[in-house]
């Protein structure tokens, strides 16, 4: 069974990429427009505007927090029950240094908020917080995708790998078209998306 969408789709493999297609064309216009820049950093408010975006296309529950609970592997998401109070609790967690954004963007991975589209809709949230406090971002295209998804299957226990992986891959050229482009399509590679280059879309 596929998630309830907007474009009436029931096929896994056809959803998977019309999803992809249009929500990395809409990640792309937030880019390019400017707009991504306007958005609130560090909060779920932010995050939400930047979710609502991507998907909001596609699925109702776009810039919406879950209702239901969710897993990964063998590890159990912010129940919805402590949804609100956690992230209201990560709102309030310091972001002047990249080691106190990098627990935040931990912390945000664990609450998990949305049903769907978290990875993606995180990882731009995690560069606008970067940019902002640090004047620099992650060049995602640096990390290999087995390497990010076992560093934060890691993080909920320990944040040291994720933290060492990221640092390393952090770049000056903020501003750099190519380095948001390139970042896209790594960050939909970690998820199995791969059938179109943001260039394309
Ligand atoms: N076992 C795990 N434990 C903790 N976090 C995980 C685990 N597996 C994946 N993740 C995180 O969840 C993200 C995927 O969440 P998901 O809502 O499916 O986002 P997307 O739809 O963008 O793929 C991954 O990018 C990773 O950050
Ligand atoms: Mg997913």
């Amino acid at each position: 069974m596929v998630l309830p969408n907007k474009l009436n789709i029931t096929d896994p493999i056809a959803l998977s990429i019309a999803e992809e297609k249009i929500s990395k064309h809409n990640a792309k216009r937030l880019f390019e427009t400017g707009a991504l820049d306007a958005i609130p950093v560090g909060t779920f408010a932010g995050l939400a505007d930047i979710h609502r975006c991507l998907f909001g296309d596609i699925y109702d529950f776009a810039g919406k927090i879950r209702d239901v609970n969710i897993a990964k592997g063998s590890f159990r998401f912010a129940p919805v029950m402590h949804l609100q109070a956690s992230l209201a609790h990560i709102d309030a967690m310091p972001q002047g240094t990249f080691d106190q954004i990098v627990e935040k963007y931990v912390e945000m991975n664990i609450a998990h908020p949305f049903r769907e589209g978290n990875g993606r809709a995180t990882r731009l949230w995690l560069d606008c917080l970067l940019k902002k406090e640090t004047w620099q971002a992650v060049d995602w295209s640096l990390i290999a995708k087995d390497d990010y998804l076992s560093a934060m299957e890691r993080s909920v226990v320990k944040d040291l790998e994720i933290k060492h992986l990221l640092k390393n891959a952090l770049t000056d050229t903020i501003h750099e078209r190519a380095l948001f482009m390139r970042g896209l399509d790594a960050s939909y590679h970690y998820e199995g998306y791969r059938h179109f280059r943001a260039e394309d879309v």
